[in-house]
Formats: structure tokens, sequence, C-alpha cells
């Protein structure tokens, strides 16, 4: 970008968001470092790698590799850096409530670099967070540090898009001078930015993911609806996203909504709530509703089969949404613990995930293709709507099939066609 200053950033975290941002802000010119405490990730990435699949990362951290470098070491990261990044994970602590103490040790980290002018938080943090760092700065003799909120709004699997073009970027901060300096670090992204103060700018965050999976939830109680009385809800959310004030993304019916990011920002919106002694009786609902649609696909399948004890059911996709190779709240997790306590065999499938070695996953098998996993299988559950699910020879899954039952968790495939093939076809919201 011609005559844009060029920053010196730390980024601290190397995990999605910390990668896409230094990668990103690399991209836009910036001389970045990005900081993380695990060797083995950045040994990775000085190799080379990419440690999470995300595409246009690996391409884009390559292309940028003069001005982005991965370190351990603090006084690396720091060294010359005006701006602080902190991306780390802020995952559930054991009362809901966002964990915030990885956030905590890169502020403490902070203390004596002095040559700051910034410090941003991308990580989603509880509304009040940025005036306990500021306190936290201050004390720490970093008074004539800035603070920003810095939200992030990228959906994994098209991150790096999403950064480079966002719909905005929110910025919140209480001075002047630190609002400019996180805008202007933006020149060359093509979105507009919204300046606030930091709490707002907090709230923005948790109540965009909020609403979101409200959308979610409301399609698939009304997909719910649609079984019951006849209607098809691919038809009513066409319809109904046509209205311009109601918008049709995220009316996808489905087999719930999961990731790293709506059950953890949900829950932790909820606990904000509720520690200031209010309850937010929308959003329960919403979570409420989710938890059910994954018990759901169970109950249907029960329908169908009797009972589930002794049955072999394939699950065709694992990952929370394809794209991403993240099993974080992924619902195959609870498809799977489920149908291993009814007593069923779980065979899965999936081009990217990387189960835990741990339960539900150790005691299902892994195969390489969904033809493999369902063959003499008793029933199959589209998990994640993977391309790759489209392209299935599903007539000779069918025939090889111990009984063709086909639970479309993602009504990903055409109803009438695969019933011709043969197959009890059961999906969300269709006749
Ligand atoms: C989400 C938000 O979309 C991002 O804006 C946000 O920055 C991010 O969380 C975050 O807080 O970091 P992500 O979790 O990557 O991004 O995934 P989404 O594409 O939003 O999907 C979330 C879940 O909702 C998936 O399980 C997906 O299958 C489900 N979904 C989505 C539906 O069931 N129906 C829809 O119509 C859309």
């Amino acid at each position: 970008m011609v005559g844009m200053p060029r920053r010196r950033v730390a980024v601290f975290g190397a995990g999605y968001i910390g990668l896409v941002t230094g990668a990103c802000l690399a991209e836009l010119g910036h001389e970045v470092t990005v900081r993380d405490i695990n060797p083995e990730k950045i040994r990775l990435l000085r190799s080379g790698e990419v440690p999470i699949y995300e595409p246009g990362l690996g391409d884009m951290i390559v292309r940028n590799k003069e001005r982005l470098t991965f370190t351990l070491d603090l006084d690396e990261a720091l060294d010359g850096a005006e701006i602080a990044y902190v991306c780390v994970d802020t995952p559930p602590s054991a009362s809901g409530d966002a964990d915030l103490s990885r956030v905590w040790s890169v502020v403490r980290s902070l203390e004596g670099a002095a040559h700051l002018r910034a410090v941003a938080v991308k990580s989603t943090v509880p509304v009040g967070t940025g005036s306990r760092v500021r306190a936290a700065l201050d004390a720490a003799g970093l008074a004539h540090v800035g603070y920003a909120s810095n939200p992030e709004f990228t959906a994994e699997g098209t991150a790096v898009g999403d950064f480079m073009h966002p719909d905005r970027i929110v910025v919140g901060a209480s001075d002047e001078a630190t609002a400019g300096l996180i805008s202007e670090l933006h020149q060359g992204v093509d979105g507009p930015i919204v300046v606030m103060d930091v709490r707002s700018a907090e709230m923005v965050k948790l109540a965009s993911n909020a609403l979101l999976a409200t959308k979610i939830s409301f399609i698939n109680e009304i997909a719910t609806l649609c079984e019951k009385t006849g209607a098809d809800v691919e038809e009513v959310a066409r319809a109904v996203g046509l209205d311009h004030r109601l918008g049709s993304h995220f009316l996808r019916p489905g087999i719930g909504w999961g990731g790293s990011c709506f059950p953890k920002d949900s829950e932790a919106l909820r606990q904000l709530a509720n520690n200031t002694g209010y309850h937010l009786q929308l959003l329960s609902a919403v979570i409420e509703v989710n938890n059910l649609q994954k018990r759901r696909a169970i109950q249907k399948l029960k329908d169908e089969l009797g009972t589930l004890a002794g049955t072999r059911v394939a699950l065709l996709g694992l990952t929370f949404k394809p794209g991403t190779d993240d099993m974080r709240e992924a619902p195959s997790t609870v498809l799977a613990a489920r149908l291993l306590a009814e007593g069923a065999e779980v065979r899965c499938w999936d081009p990217m995930a990387r189960p835990a070695d741990s339960e539900p996953w150790t005691s299902t098998t892994r195969y390489e293709t969904p033809e493999l996993a369902v063959d003499g299988a008793d029933a199959a559950i589209v998990v994640t709507e993977w391309p790759q699910l489209k392209e299935v020879d599903w007539a000779r899954a069918a025939s090889v099939m111990r009984r063709p039952v086909l639970f479309d968790g993602r009504n990903l495939l055409d109803p009438a066609g695969m019933r011709a093939l043969g197959f009890t076809y059961l999906s969300v919201g269709r006749p």
C-alpha cells in the first residue's frame, strides 16, 4: 500500500485467529512476529508448515515470509513492536464464563514493554475485560500505551478472505490516537471501519455470534414444525430469506451449530448476563434448541431402526462444518457418544478431521472413504456437508448397506433421487 506506515506488530497466539491476523497484517505490509508458547507449533511454522487447515493461509504465510516470523521468545516478539495483538483462546471455564487466563498471561508479559503504542485484543472476551486490562497496564507503568478491542468476525474455512474483505472492522478504543492507530493498520482492507467505545466493541462480538446462532436455532425449530405439518423448510427458508429485512444467511437447517465460537460465546454471553442478575431468556432457548437438535438425530434413527443396540451406524463428516479440520464442539461428538451409549457400533469418515485420542472417538472406527464407512451399515448420517458426499455412488452404497437408511442431517442430497435409489431417506424439515 503506497504511503501506508508499516508497523511492527507482535501477535500473541498462533491459533486460527493469531495466524490469520498475523498473515493478513503481513500481507498488508506490516512487520509481524507471531509468538506462541507451544514449541511444536512454532517449529512447524518455522519449517514452512501450517499447523491448522485454513484455505489460503499457507500460501499467504509463504508469500509474506520476509515480513512474518514465528517465535517462542517473548523478547524477540516484542523487539521494536509498536502494537501487541492478543489472539489467544478464551475457552469456557468450569463456570461457563470465558477463561481469560491466557489473556492475562499475555498482558502480564507486556510489563516493561514501554515502547508499545497499543495493546489490541482480538480474543473474544466478556464485556468489561478491556477496563480490567487497562487498569493492569496502568498499574504496570504502561499508562501511555493505548488499549483497543478489535474483535474478530472471520469464519473458519473463509478466514483469510473474511479478514481482507470484512463486512466491518470494529475498533473499540477509549482515545482517538489508539482508534486511529488500529484503524490505520487496516489500510488496504476492503471494509468499513466502525469506531466505538471498548465495552460496546466487546459486546458487538458476543451479540453478533448470538444473533447468528439464534437464526440457526430458529430455522431448526421451524424445520421441526415443518416435519409435523408437511411443509418444506427449504422452501420456507428460501422465501423468508428473500425479505431483505431478514436476510438469507444462517437460515440453513441442520443437525445443530458447533465450532469453537458459537457454543462457547453464547454460553459466555449467557453467563455474563447471569453475573449481572439478568437472565437472557431468548439466548437460553437458542442454546437448548441446539442441544435438542443433535439428540433429535438419534431419535429419528431409533424411530426407523427400532433399537440401536447391535446396529452399525456410519457418521459421514465429523468436523463442525466443511472446509476445516476443526472438531471443537462438533455435533458429531454428541452423535458418536449417544450412538455408543445406545449400543451401536460407530463407523466414521471425514476428509480432514483429526478427532481427539479419547472417548468417544477411541471407540469408533475410521474409514478412508464414505463408501467403506457405509459398507454393511444399518444406517448412515450426513453430519457435515462435505462436497465429496455429493459425489458418492449412492446407488452402490444402498446395495452394500445392511439396511439403506440415510439421515441427511444437512439436507445435502435430493430426497426424491435418494428414495429412487432405494434409501429410506430422512432429512431435516423436508416432507
Ligand atoms: C463463527 C462466525 O460465523 C464468525 O463470524 C465468527 O468470527 C466466528 O464464529 C468466531 O467467533 O470466531 P465459525 O464458527 O467459523 O464462525 O463457523 P460458521 O460458518 O459461522 O458456522 C458455525 C456453525 O453453524 C457450524 O456448525 C455450521 O454448520 C452451523 N450453521 C451455519 C448452520 O447450521 N446453519 C447455517 O445456516 C449456518
